[in-house]
């Protein structure tokens, strides 16, 4: 098993190992000492792979468990699904010393750390990802939130867990898309602060993950730590996003967040070497590697669009844009970009008359 430690104001643990599911209860009750109910969250598909063997180890420990379904997909992470939440807390009747356990991919945990960081004006919560994706990123970092028919988590709040519990024999059930849409994120950490792990990884996905898991936990907590509220340098854990979310709007979010942010990478960095920030070999390794872990690089929408969507992005701060650009492959610079220089910055990432024809 691998222990992080994440130093926010907060601190606690990630664990990463296989088989720790079945240590959940005993985990909980260590993390949230004053619990005697635990309410745990899940989407329907997570519920039925997972759910029994978690809630039968939170009640091992002595909690008292009340399960919490909703219907799996991100149409599903809407301020409808989370007032029903806060209703089931509340006739469940869970107390300010109870907890709220996670347990499930980046939808779940963004959702029940919402509700945590607000019902009775916070409770603790515990997360347990299920999906790569969830394990690197979503579950370490304390954001939480929901979307509006407007745009993507456009309502949330920072709300750290008390801790987080990645078993990664959970990985075995995924699909090999969600699979893939997590390699993107563990690539990404690789590029903003590791080239030993971007190497190690360059080549396609490990057959155990969980040391990769354990050092992007790390990359994560080390940059969050440094600056919880995203006002600096956590900004760089956006690499590839602002191309990303573009093209996962304009896709209808067809494109998932994973694949997108590939886009968005691949994107990024080729124009970053066209704009003299970055060597040849720094685009064309990224692209590479995310090929060779069945990921897209080619951009199905032109500049004029991308730059277009970004305006509805909430990443954006007045008339500028924090762009992350990839200096070398383990080193990014935050580079403020305002929104009317956008659409020639992606334009020089893009071959003259777009790749639309690439496809995907
Ligand atoms: P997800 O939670 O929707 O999971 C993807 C699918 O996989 C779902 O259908 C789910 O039911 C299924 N699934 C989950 N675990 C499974 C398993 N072990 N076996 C089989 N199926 C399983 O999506 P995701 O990709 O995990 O996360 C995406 C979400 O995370 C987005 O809403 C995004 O905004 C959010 N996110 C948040 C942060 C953050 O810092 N809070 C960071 C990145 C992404
Ligand atoms: N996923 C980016 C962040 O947590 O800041």
């Amino acid at each position: 098993m691998h222990t992080i430690s994440i130093q926010t104001g907060r601190p606690y643990e990630v664990l990463v190992g296989r088989g720790l599911l079945a240590g959940l209860g005993e985990l909980t009750a260590q993390a949230c000492p004053r619990a005697t109910r635990a309410a745990l969250v899940s989407d329907d598909t997570v519920a039925m792979l997972y759910g029994e063997a978690a809630a039968a180890a939170l009640a091992g420990a002595g909690l008292s468990v009340s399960r919490f379904a909703f219907p799996h997909g991100e149409e599903n992470k809407t301020l409808a699904t989370y007032g029903r939440l806060l209703s089931f807390l509340a006739r469940e009747r869970l107390t300010r010393t109870d907890c709220i356990v996670a347990l499930g991919g980046g939808v779940t945990g963004d959702l029940a750390g919402f509700a945590a960081a607000t019902y009775l004006r916070g409770v603790d919560f515990v997360q347990a990802p299920t999906t790569l994706l969830a394990a690197v990123d979503a579950s370490v970092g304390g954001k939480t939130a929901v979307d509006l028919p407007e745009g993507k988590n456009l309502v949330g709040a920072f709300h750290q867990p008390a801790l987080v519990v990645c078993d990664t024999g959970t990985f075995a059930t995924l699909p090999e898309e969600a699979l893939a849409c997590g390699m993107a994120e563990l690539l990404k950490h690789g590029v903003i602060a590791d080239e030993a792990l971007f190497d190690s990884l360059a080549a396609g996905r490990p057959a155990d993950l969980a040391a990769a898991v354990a050092r992007s936990v790390e990359i994560k907590g080390q940059i969050v730590a440094g600056d919880e509220r995203d006002n600096g340098a956590r900004q760089c854990l956006n690499l590839g996003h602002t191309a990303g979310h573009a093209v996962e709007l304009l896709s209808g979010l067809t494109i998932p967040h994973g694949e997108a942010v590939a886009i968005g990478m691949a994107l990024v960095a080729r124009a970053a070497h066209a704009t003299g920030r970055c060597a040849a070999d720094v685009p064309a390794r990224i692209e590479a590697a995310l090929a060779r872990n069945g990921l897209p690089v080619r951009c199905p929408f032109d500049a004029h669009a991308l730059a277009g969507a970004v305006l509805s992005d909430k990443k954006r701060r007045g008339d500028t844009v924090t762009l992350v650009i990839p200096e070398a492959i383990g080193r990014c610079a935050l580079c403020p970009t305002p929104v009317g220089a956008l659409e020639a910055f992606f334009a020089s990432g893009l071959p003259q008359g777009g790749e639309a024809s690439h496809g995907r």
